[in-house]
């Protein structure tokens, strides 16, 4: 196994000012209740990005506390790998703006597009790019202003997201530790179950998209919930294999942070009892790309995880994409 090639020597994030309790939407006009949203995922507020605060604002704060835990200034960073679902432009990537923004002159800097598992997937694009030689420091972003694309009359969708950001540096690995094992994977199939029908090139603005509310995220509550817990198990026991580990030896999980009822399912199938494994998703609700970045910031923040341990991180979300990871610290 010629695994690590690239470890993660800093991480921050970044998280709008505001913050949304379930009791506030009652002000907005939402029909639900707190006793809902937490019986059915865990959620009690979330972070709404207001006053300019932005898709690239997030990810700089993130970025920038990401690079000064790693001791990396901007000129050194090679590329930046953004991960997103809400760009603050269509054109060109939102990477480039947090370029600009980070006086990062020497890096390539480009988004992708992987939903909820979009930071696993950035992660592994900046390992393969440091295992090539083509970069030596690549800053990854995690960054997501969901408060723009879900619809706040559908109270199915709207409780469940929150805005954020989340950063992290790799470089090179020393000492064995960094990424032990990766798995990516998605299926185009299931596309509709979870999806933006209109706002894009297929199906540009105009009149009719806003008035049927068509470019605003819709989801198939149930059918997401199935896929995940089943996806997000079968991504754990990739990377696990691809580590030769097996839960017994996962001090952290950090599982993308959607629904505590799926993070509970995949805990107990990856044999990783509640103890060991983050959740933040009742401050954050589901910020998408940004949720795994968080979690694994404030995990380094607060001793979760320490010197050595192993940890497995896990996402799910819209393609359908899916994907793991087995890091050593
Ligand atoms: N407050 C109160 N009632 C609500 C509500 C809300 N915010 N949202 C929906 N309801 C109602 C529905 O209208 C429905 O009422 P009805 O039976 O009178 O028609 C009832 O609650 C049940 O709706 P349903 O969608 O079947 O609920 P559910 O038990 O499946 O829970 C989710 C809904 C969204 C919480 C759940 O399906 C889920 O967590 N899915 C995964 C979503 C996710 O994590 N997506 C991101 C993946 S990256």
């Amino acid at each position: 196994m010629k695994r690590p090639i690239a470890s993660i020597v800093g991480t921050g994030r970044g998280l709008p000012e505001a913050v949304m309790t379930n009791f506030d939407f009652a002000k907005i006009g939402i029909e639900t209740t707190d006793e809902w949203i937490t019986e059915r995922t865990g959620i009690k507020q979330r972070h709404i990005a207001r006053n300019g605060e932005s898709t690239t604002s997030m990810a700089a704060a993130a970025a920038r506390q990401a690079m000064q835990r790693a001791g990396v200034s901007a000129g050194e960073i090679d590329a930046i790998v953004l991960s997103t679902a809400t760009p603050d432009r269509l054109l060109p990537a939102t990477a480039v703006d947090l370029q600009a923004q980070l006086g990062a002159t020497r890096a390539a800097a480009f988004d992708i597009g992987a939903a909820c598992a979009g930071f696993i997937f950035a992660v592994t694009i900046a390992e393969g790019m440091i295992a090539t030689g083509t970069a030596e420091t690549v800053l990854v972003v995690g960054s997501e202003k969901m408060s723009s694309i879900i619809d706040w009359q559908d109270r199915a969708t709207c409780v469940l997201f929150g805005d954020g950001a989340g950063a992290a540096v790799l470089r090179r690995a020393k000492h064995q530790r960094g990424i032990l094992s990766a798995y990516m994977r998605s299926d185009g199939t299931l596309a509709n179950l979870l999806y933006r029908p209109s706002g894009g090139a297929c199906q540009p603005f105009c009149e009719d998209v806003l008035t049927d509310r068509s470019h605003f995220v819709k989801m198939a509550g149930r059918e997401v919930f199935k896929h995940a817990v089943r996806s997000m198990a079968d991504a754990c026991d990739r990377a696990l294999d691809g580590a030769k580990l097996t839960g017994k030896d996962i001090d952290l999980l950090i599982p993308h942070q959607a629904n505590l009822r799926i993070i509970e399912a995949t805990a107990k199938h990856a044999s990783v009892s509640m103890d060991k494994v983050y959740v933040n998703v009742d401050r954050y609700g589901n910020t998408s790309s940004a949720s795994v970045a968080i979690a694994l910031d404030e995990a380094l923040e607060n001793g979760r995880i320490r010197e050595g341990m192993n940890v497995l991180v896990v996402a799910f979300g819209a393609g359908f994409t899916w994907a793991s990871m087995v890091l050593r610290f």
